[in-house]
């Protein structure tokens, strides 16, 4: 039988914008369905990055979400940069006073779903056919189906928090979209490994054969990755060929020692940068991944969701109390404002740390030329501090 639901803002997605949108919404009193097609284990265990920003923490912890965060998450106040046999370490304390935590995004959506069932909030996963109509209206809808029923959500607003896959962005017609993309000619081979990770700090190595990434979630848990051809075919890397390379490229500068330790999950992602502008048609409001992509280097996917949807949360509470649109028509502008802060610095940490096949010496000297200045100035320094730990949050 068909049914119709009534709620103030229909979200498409339950990924960290789509969820932490719906928990910001509910403090500020606004009623939300969040519809997810995956189901609730899935988007608990999806491995993603996992670095947080000063701000993301600090707005986790002032809206009730920072308890486990505060016992599990790794504060860290720094990063080493590793490359030409030397190891650099960034002290952003020392630079800039701030800090960065790493949690498992994954750990962040589980603390959400959590969150919101608890306060009683409607999620629906493992929804179909989701789709969105008359949002040139101020009589939006969102239809779907699920268990074979058809469902429609009559709404004010749809957050199309969908990811880049989904349905919304798609959905806006595309001569009032520009789409901004940079196709990297390289992706990431990640793995988990239970293994303690070769520092407490991340590593980022730049070298001769390519990029690597020594992370981790745990004092016994490494997420490491190693740059690979975009199309790679996972096959092509047994466990030994992943554990040489990242040895290779680790070096021994540091005086780490690469511990090998069983691989509990591994998968390849393409590197992109893309921003499709603007992020808002009449009452359809895109935030998160929906709208722009970042390469991984930077860690800003997730950051940048947050700060989504903090602006869009504001901006629906002025205009449920109020009326007043005045936020909602500046949700685009103030995003994009810093979402081409973080696609510039993901470009240029991207640019700066991998290998790009057609390089020639020149183009590597250049390449290595920026890190010993990024190591060797404090003003340097600090700029790469600023922005990764965050740049400040328009609250509008
Ligand atoms: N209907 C319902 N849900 C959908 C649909 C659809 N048609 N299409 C996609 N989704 C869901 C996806 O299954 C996913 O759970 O939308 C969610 C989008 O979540 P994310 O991809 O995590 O995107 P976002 O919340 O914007 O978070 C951005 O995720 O990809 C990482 O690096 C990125 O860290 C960044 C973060
Ligand atoms: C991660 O821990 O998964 C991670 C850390 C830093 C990055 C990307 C991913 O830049």
């Amino acid at each position: 039988m068909p049914q119709t639901h009534r709620t103030q803002v229909a979200i498409v997605g339950a990924g960290p914008a789509g969820l932490l949108l719906s928990h910001l919404l509910h403090l500020a009193g606004i009623s939300s369905i969040v519809l997810e097609r995956q189901t609730r284990e899935y988007i608990e265990q999806r491995i993603r990055a996992g670095v947080l920003e000063q701000h993301v923490v600090e707005l986790l912890n002032d809206t009730g979400l920072g308890e486990r965060l505060g016992r599990e998450g790794l504060l860290h106040h720094g990063i080493h940069l590793n490359f030409n046999d030397t190891v650099h370490r960034l002290d952003f304390n020392q630079l800039i006073g701030r800090s960065i935590t790493v949690y498992g995004q994954h750990e962040v959506v589980k603390d959400l779903v959590a969150a919101r069932l608890e306060a009683g909030a409607d999620i629906r996963f493992s929804v179909a056919d989701t789709a969105i109509h008359q949002v040139d209206t101020d009589q939006p809808a969102v239809s779907f189906t699920h268990d074979g029923d058809s469902h429609t959500i009559e709404c004010g607003f749809i957050a199309g928090c969908d990811g880049f896959h989904g349905i919304c962005r798609p959905s806006i017609p595309q001569d009032l979209l520009r789409i901004h993309e940079r196709i990297y000619p390289f992706g990431w081979l990640g793995i988990l490994a239970e293994t303690t990770p070769p520092s407490d700090e991340l590593i980022y190595s730049s070298h001769d054969d390519g990029f690597a990434l020594y992370s981790m979630r745990a004092a016994d848990v490494a997420r490491l990755y190693v740059q690979c051809a975009p199309d790679e075919d996972i096959a092509n890397w047994p466990d030994d060929r992943i554990w040489q390379a990242l040895g290779e490229r680790l070096g021994s500068a540091g005086g780490w020692s690469l511990n090998k330790g069983p691989i509990i999950e591994r998968g390849i992602t393409a590197m992109r940068s893309f921003v499709a502008e603007p992020m808002q048609h009449g009452r359809l409001f895109l935030a998160g991944d929906a709208a722009h992509i970042v390469p991984p280097t930077g860690a800003k996917g997730m950051n940048l969701a947050v700060a989504d949807v903090r602006i869009l949360s504001r901006a629906l509470e002025t205009f449920f109390a109020s009326g007043d649109e005045h936020r909602l028509k500046d949700y685009s502008a103030r995003c994009l404002a810093r979402v081409w802060q973080a696609q510039r610095f993901s470009w240029w940490m991207t640019s700066m740390l991998h290998r790009f096949d057609d390089n020639d010496s020149y183009g590597r000297r250049l390449q290595l030329a920026e890190l010993e200045y990024l190591t060797s100035s404090k003003a340097a320094a600090r700029s790469l501090a600023e922005n990764y730990t965050g740049l400040p949050f328009d609250e509008g």
